[in-house]
C-alpha cells in the first residue's frame, strides 16, 4: 500500500474505536457475571472480535449488534477443538486466568493462536496460575495450550513486570479462588480490569506496597461474583495517539479526538507529547467506570525527551509513534525501561528501529530501548510493518513527514485496532483543505 506524505494540514473533529483493553474485559466480565451486561461503545477491530469469538465458541451467549452488546453471563463450557485468539494477547491471557477458574470443573480448554501469538510469552501467566493450583497439559510457556478447569486458592503474587495483562488474568482467577489473591507489581500498568470490578460490584484493594518504592499490591477476596450492568467502552487512546501524533508533525493541523479515555494510567502519551512541545488540550466530560473527555492537539517546535523505564507502563503501547515524533524532533530521545516491546505482536523495538532507518533517521536499538539521534529529514521508503498494527500506523504517521512517498508491504494489521484509520486520516486530510 501507497502511504502519502501530507500535502496540507489535518483538520477535524473525530471519534476513534472503543478501548480494546476496556471492551475484551467488558465481554470477558461479561461473560462471568451474574445476569446480564449490556456494553455500548465495542470497537470494530480483529482483536476484540477474537475475545467474543472465543467466547461464543465457550457458549456465552454475546448479541452484538454494531458496537453495542449484550452478554449473558453463566459458566464457560470448553469445546474440544482449539480457541482461536488470533493476535490477542489480552485475549489469551485474560481466558487463561477466566478458563483456569471459571471453566466447567474437569473440562479442559484448548487456547490457539497466530504465528505472532504463539511466539509470545505465556508463562507469566500460567506459572503463577498453577500457584493457585490451575492444571496445564506441558509446559504452557507458548500457544498453543490446555488448561483444566478446577478449584484455585487465593495467593499472593509477586510479579516484576508491570503488566495489565498478568494482573488481570490473576484477578479475574481470583474471583473463582477460595481466599485471597493479591499482586504485587511495579506500579503504573492500566487499571481496567480494577476498575470494571468496583463497578460490577466486587471490592478491589489497591495500595502502595511498604518498603517497595515503585510497586503496588491489588486484591481481591475469593470466591466473589460479578454482577451485569452496563457499561460504555471510552474511545482508545492508544488509536487516538496515531491521530495526535500526526497532528503534531504537520504544520497548521488540528486534531480533536472527542470521547476518549483519560484513565490516568492511559495518559503518558499526551503527557510527553507535550514535554516534546506539541500544543496539547484535554479537557475532561463523562466519567463511568472510566474517566473520558476531548483531546486536541497542534503542533509546536519538536524537542527531544528523556522516557525513563518508570514512564513506560503508562505509554507502552504509543511507544512506536512517540519514537517517529522522536525522529524529526530537535536533540536526541532516549527511551529506556522498555524490554516488554520485544514480546508485543512483533519486536517493536526492533521494528521500529527498522521503520525509522529506511526512512533515514538515526536509531540505535538498546537492549531495552532506543536512542533516537533526532532532526532528521525523513525520506519517503520502502516500509515493513512486521506484520504488528501498531509499527503499521506508525509507518502510515511517519510517511506524512517524508519527502516523497513510501510504501508499506501490508497495511492489514491496522484492522487489529484501527480498521477505519486510513478512513479517518482521510477526511482529516480534506478537512484541511481549503
Ligand atoms: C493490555 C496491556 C498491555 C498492552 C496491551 C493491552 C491490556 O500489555 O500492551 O496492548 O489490555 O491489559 P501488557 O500488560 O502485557 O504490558
Amino acid at each position: 500500500m501507497k502511504l502519502l506524505p501530507a500535502d496540507g494540514p489535518l483538520r477535524g473533529r473525530v471519534r476513534v474505536p472503543g478501548d480494546k483493553s476496556v471492551a475484551h474485559r467488558a465481554l470477558i466480565f461479561g461473560a462471568l457475571a451474574e445476569g446480564i451486561t449490556e456494553i455500548s461503545g465495542l470497537p470494530a477491530g480483529a482483536d476484540v472480535a477474537s475475545t467474543e469469538r472465543v467466547l461464543r465458541a465457550l457458549g456465552v451467549a454475546v448479541d452484538r449488534d454494531g458496537s453495542r452488546a449484550r452478554v449473558r453471563g453463566g459458566r464457560l463450557d470448553p469445546p474440544a477443538s482449539p480457541l482461536d485468539c488470533g493476535n490477542s494477547g489480552t485475549t489469551a491471557r485474560l481466558l487463561l486466568g477466566a478458563l483456569a477458574g471459571h471453566a466447567a470443573p474437569g473440562r479442559t480448554a484448548r487456547l490457539d493462536g497466530d504465528a505472532s501469538l504463539r511466539r509470545r510469552p505465556m508463562g507469566r501467566v500460567t506459572g503463577p496460575l498453577a500457584r493457585m493450583g490451575a492444571r496445564f497439559e506441558g509446559p504452557a510457556e507458548r500457544l498453543p495450550l490446555a488448561v483444566r478447569g478446577g478449584p484455585l486458592r487465593g495467593v499472593v503474587h509477586e510479579v516484576p513486570v508491570a503488566s495489565a495483562q498478568v494482573r488481570g488474568a490473576l484477578l479475574i482467577a481470583g474471583l473463582a479462588a477460595g481466599g485471597r489473591t493479591e499482586v504485587r507489581q511495579p506500579r503504573g500498568c492500566r487499571d481496567h480490569t480494577e476498575r470494571l470490578f468496583r463497578a460490577m460490584g466486587v471490592p478491589v484493594e489497591a495500595r502502595p506496597l511498604p518498603g517497595r518504592p515503585g510497586w503496588e499490591a491489588v486484591a481481591v477476596a475469593g470466591p466473589a461474583r460479578l454482577r451485569g450492568r452496563p457499561l460504555a467502552v471510552p474511545g482508545d487512546p492508544s488509536s487516538a495517539a496515531f491521530l495526535l501524533a500526526a497532528a503534531a508533525l504537520v504544520p497548521g493541523s488540528e486534531v480533536t479526538v472527542e470521547g476518549v479515555s483519560l484513565n490516568p494510567t492511559r495518559t503518558g502519551f499526551l503527557a510527553v507529547l507535550r514535554a516534546m512541545g506539541a500544543r496539547v488540550e484535554a479537557r475532561p466530560g463523562g466519567e463511568a467506570a472510566e474517566p473520558t473527555g476531548t483531546v486536541r492537539v497542534r503542533p509546536g517546535r519538536l524537542r527531544g525527551v528523556d522516557i525513563p523505564p518508570e514512564a513506560v507502563p503508562g505509554l507502552v503501547d504509543e511507544l512506536p509513534v512517540l519514537a517517529v515524533l522522536a525522529a524529526v524532533a530537535e536533540g536526541p530521545t532516549r527511551i529506556r525501561g522498555a524490554a516488554e516491546l520485544r514480546v508485543k505482536e512483533s519486536d517493536r523495538l526492533a521494528a521500529v528501529a527498522d521503520l525509522l532507518g529506511a526512512l533515514g533517521a538515526r536509531v540505535v536499538e538498546r537492549p531495552d530501548g532506543l536512542d533516537i539521534a533526532g532532526g532528521a529529514r525523513l525520506r519517503g521508503a520502502a516500509l515493513r510493518g512486521h506484520g504488528d498494527h501498531r509499527v503499521v500506523l506508525s509507518a502510515a504517521v511517519a510517511a506524512l513527514a517524508a519527502r516523497g512517498a513510501s510504501r508499506i508491504d501490508d497495511a492489514a494489521p491496522a484492522a487489529v485496532s484501527f480498521p477505519e484509520f486510513f478512513a479517518v486520516l482521510d477526511r482529516l486530510r480534506r478537512g484541511g483543505k481549503p
